[in-house]
């Protein structure tokens, strides 16, 4: 407990599969990885808290552990939501400039009517995120203030949560004595940790598959273009195996993570394994190839969804720097050659990059949105600097904090 508090930030992941809480010492720009704990999680389905006690108490004991790690008091943290309810949106707002000239007020009446859509109570902004202003005719304009024209208008990524979603977690923290300072969507972060910048000025889309959901993050020209959460992940890889080979879920659990793969090709055709019947008395032997058709035939139907979501998005063809897969379940063997195929551009496996301080233990697919939790917690603190997105991510957070404040 001796650290100077002011220089820690944490990040609390309430994944599906586990809680991580990543404790990090932000010095001159750099941050350092100084805690890690986890705990297995029980309390939350496909990213959404069912069950606030048995998650507090995870969240609690993945809290205990950091603090043990990292010798800091830990009250508070930038905590992660994805589930089914996020929803995410470009919409634009526009304004006449009465004075000829962009005035400061100005940006903040520009972005407030670019998030003003039709919100239902069960629903609430999380981020607006800036993807540019256009004075008049002029575009990619970053700091329109002093610019002189007629019409101001922001481009805006826009992403909403349910409140319900959103309150669960809270209340779990407080109940875990955490306060959560501020919620990040979990794949902006989980792209904070893996994401190279040339590869986002480039275009890239980052997975995170998870336990419970996969999360998307589109990027062009360094912007934030599109996000989805997915519920379709690991757990759904597991519960296949289940079915189909009718065995328990912890039984198909291990399978999957020992001799579970993706590749097309493989030597050991015949090869097989023993396992433990569902009823939990005869054990039988099965072949690594049902295992390996059951997972592919479900990991080629999640990179379908994925291949329609970019569809969607309308940036399909701007991925120049292709896809990163990141997440526990980027673990599958193979997964990245299948993904290949599926949606027909290069992909690369990521994990949290050079991370100051961080141990080989954590250096790994699973931590990326703990990790980048820290990362966002540490630029939210901070006056930005070069870089065109945390500029408009500041903006975004000054301007969250000023209507807080009325
Ligand atoms: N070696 C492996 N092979 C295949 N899958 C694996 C392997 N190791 C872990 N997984 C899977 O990764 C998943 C957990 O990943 P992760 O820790 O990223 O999830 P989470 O963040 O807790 O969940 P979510 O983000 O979906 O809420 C589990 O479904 C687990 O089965
Ligand atoms: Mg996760």
């Amino acid at each position: 407990m001796h650290h100077e508090l002011e220089n820690i930030v944490v990040g609390l992941d309430v994944g599906t599969a586990k809680i991580c809480v990543v404790v990090g010492k932000h010095i001159f720009g750099t941050v350092e990885i100084i805690g890690v704990g986890q705990c297995l999680s029980s309390g939350l389905q496909k990213g959404f808290v069912i069950d606030i006690e048995r998650t507090a108490s995870a969240i609690r004991k993945a809290v205990d552990e950091a603090e043990l790690m990292s010798g800091c008091a830990i009250s508070n943290s930038v905590v992660g939501i994805a589930d089914r309810f996020i929803h995410a949106q470009n919409t634009s707002g526009m304004i006449t400039l009465t004075s000829h000239e962009v005035l400061a007020g100005d940006v903040q009446r520009v972005i407030e009517s670019a998030q003003s859509i039709a919100l239902h109570d069960d629903r609430k902004i999380l981020h607006t995120i800036l993807q540019e202003f256009i004075v008049d005719t002029h575009h990619r304009i970053e700091h329109p203030v002093g610019i002189r024209g007629t019409r101001l208008e922001a481009r805006v990524h826009l992403i909403t949560a349910g409140t319900a979603s959103i309150n669960n977690i809270v209340k779990a923290c407080k109940k875990a004595a955490l306060e959560a300072t501020e919620i990040v969507l979990q794949p902006l972060a989980s792209a904070e940790a893996v994401l190279m910048p040339e590869e986002r000025e480039m275009g890239v889309v980052m997975i995170d598959i998870g336990c419970g959901t996969t999360d998307v993050a589109l990027f062009t020209s360094g912007t934030l273009r599109h996000t989805a959460v997915i519920p379709v992940a690991g757990s759904h890889l597991t519960g296949d195996l289940a079915v189909g080979l009718h065995i328990t879920l912890s039984e198909a659990e291990r399978l999957k993570c020992l001799y579970g793969c993706c590749q097309k090709e493989i030597h050991n055709e015949t090869s097989s394994v023993e396992v433990f019947a569902s009823n939990g008395i005869k054990s039988s032997i099965i072949t690594e190839k049902s295992i390996r058709m059951i997972l592919q035939a479900r990991v080629t139907e999640l990179f379908a969804i994925v291949a329609k979501e970019l569809e969607l998005s309308g940036f399909k063809n701007d991925l120049v720097a292709g896809v990163v897969i990141t997440g526990g379940s980027s673990l599958l063997p193979g997964i990245d050659r299948l993904a290949e195929q599926v949606l027909d551009m290069p992909v690369r496996l990521g994990k949290p990059l050079n991370m100051e301080g961080l141990a080989e233990n954590f250096c790994k697919p699973q931590y990326s949105t703990g990790i980048g939790l820290v990362l966002k917690a540490a630029t939210a603190g901070v006056t930005p600097v070069a870089r065109p997105t945390s500029l408009f991510e500041a903006a975004k957070l000054q301007f969250t904090r000023l209507r807080e404040y009325f």
